[in-house]
């Protein structure tokens, strides 16, 4: 008797605890889903699907984008200068690369007297190298923050990978800008309305503007371009070996068809006069 008493006792607390819990989900999820990010737009790539490759014209003009106007912000931790030359990213030519890394200025090593500032206390810097990775906007977190009203801007270097519907996201998150927020959303002080963004009011500032580059090749500069070039770009830094691991299982495959040709051949052959 005690023991049926007590386990009838458990099972109500179970229920009641469980009950409360599902209820207290429930309204979390309601007040969510009024500012549930939008659903990305439909936009395609062309390294998408089995055989895509990165497009090397938006890769490198993709690069020009993240170089003025991101890298204000944003670092991009995993690249060096000399990855711009590698097969299968950008492919810049290596005296390319060289210019590109020239034109960055990096923190230097300490000098002979081991300072690391000059006499004003501006830290040392030089021009960088094929080996530099590209330099981080802020010295720390809290640099970083301090400079955006509080939030942090992410290292963008798997970013690509990193979020659900990655490219298309990042995409939709950069072209996003320019929508209305309804009557009854109150932007915060300090931040933007862009419904594809989770709550809906992001941090960054529209960082995009028509013509807000002047690319080399003549390509023009509209904002969905610029966005589609980083977009490609930062599919790369996320996946710098993409190419070769689709051309390896495209290999892979080739062999797999062939072997199984050969292998019932060889079996037709074995069992041909065996009744
Ligand atoms: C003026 C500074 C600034 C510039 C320039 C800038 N960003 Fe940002 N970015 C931020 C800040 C701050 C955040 C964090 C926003 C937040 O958490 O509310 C952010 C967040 C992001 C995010 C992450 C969103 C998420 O889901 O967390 C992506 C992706 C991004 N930026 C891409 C870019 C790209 C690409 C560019 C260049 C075209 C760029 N940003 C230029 C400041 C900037």
């Amino acid at each position: 008797m005690r023991l049926i008493n007590l386990s009838r006792n458990l099972a109500l607390g179970l229920g009641l605890s469980l009950g409360v819990g599902l209820l207290m989900s429930g309204s979390a999820l309601a007040a969510d889903s009024a500012t549930a990010r939008h659903h990305p737009k439909e936009v395609e790539f062309e390294f998408e699907g089995p055989f895509g490759t990165y497009d090397r014209g938006a890769l490198q003009r993709g690069y020009q984008v993240y170089k003025e106007v991101c890298a204000a912000c944003h670092s991009l931790q995993y690249i060096a200068f000399r990855n711009l030359a590698d097969k299968g990213g950008p492919e810049f030519s290596e005296a390319q690369a060289r210019a590109l890394a020239a034109a960055v200025r990096v923190p230097a090593e300490p000098n002979e007297q081991g300072e690391t500032v000059d006499e004003k206390g501006v830290p040392l810097t030089r021009p960088a190298v094929l080996s530099d990775k590209l330099p981080a906007p802020y010295p720390n977190e809290n640099a970083a923050r301090a400079n955006n009203g509080g939030s942090l801007p992410p290292d963008l270097s798997l970013m690509a990978k990193a979020r659900e519907d990655g490219v298309r996201y990042v995409y939709s998150l950069l072209t996003g800008y320019d929508e209305k927020a309804p009557a009854s959303f109150h932007v915060p002080a300090g931040k933007n309305y862009n419904p594809y963004f989770e709550g809906w009011a992001i941090g960054m500032p529209k960082p995009l503007n028509e013509n807000g580059v002047t690319y080399s090749d003549g390509t023009k500069a509209t904002v969905a371009q610029q966005a589609h070039d980083v977009v490609t770009f930062l599919a790369w830094t996320a996946e710098p070996k993409m190419e070769d691991r689709k051309r390896m299982g495209f290999g892979v495959l080739i062999f797999l068809v062939t072997l199984a040709g050969l292998l019932f051949a060889a079996y037709r052959k074995v069992w041909k006069d065996a009744h």
